[in-house]
């Protein structure tokens, strides 16, 4: 949180903290920072709609963190979701949304929203711009249900 803090005073991210109704005290937060990413590890099929300019803009999702008292109810894919929402509430352009994970568990936590690794850099996920907003739905849908 704190280096997370000083990433915002530097103006490379921004922070998102997520608290409880009545309380002030942390449930999770994750920063967000534009970005790019080099076409060429990505699949044909997701290449060919885009233009070739080498790189594309992107947006990057980094140190999501949910409290531990609070993991594993919904926390952590809400803030996702929440960040897909707020990056394309923006009027900045942006065709992919990568996230960069600290170790393999959190690997296969993106994975589960349906974020894939980089060729040549299993740590660093993506997933476009589409698929992010529908996995979003399903989410919000899920957590209504
Ligand atoms: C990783 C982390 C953000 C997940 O947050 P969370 O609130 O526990 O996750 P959720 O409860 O939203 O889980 C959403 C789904 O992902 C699954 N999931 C959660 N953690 C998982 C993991 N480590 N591996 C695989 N799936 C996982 C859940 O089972 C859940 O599935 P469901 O929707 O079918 O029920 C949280 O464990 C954390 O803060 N860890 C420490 C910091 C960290 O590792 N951050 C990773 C980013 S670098």
């Amino acid at each position: 949180m704190r280096r997370a803090g000083q990433d915002m005073k530097r103006n490379v991210a921004t922070v998102i903290v997520a608290t409880g109704d009545d309380s002030p005290s942390v449930l999770g937060f994750y920063t967000l920072s534009a970005a790019s990413v080099d076409l060429s590890p990505l699949p044909d099929a997701t290449r060919k709609k885009l233009p070739r300019y080498g790189r594309i803009p992107a947006v990057l999702l980094g140190r999501l963190a949910v409290a531990k008292g609070m993991r594993r109810t919904g926390l952590g894919g809400l803030l996702i979701a929440d960040a897909v929402k707020r990056a394309c509430r923006g009027e900045i352009a942006w065709a992919v949304f990568v996230v960069r994970a600290k170790h393999d568990d959190a690997v296969a936590f993106y994975r589960h929203f349906g974020f894939v690794p980089f060729e040549g850099d299993p740590l660093m996920l993506w997933i476009a711009r589409k698929a992010a907003l529908s996995a979003i739905g399903r989410r919000i849908t899920a957590h209504q249900a």
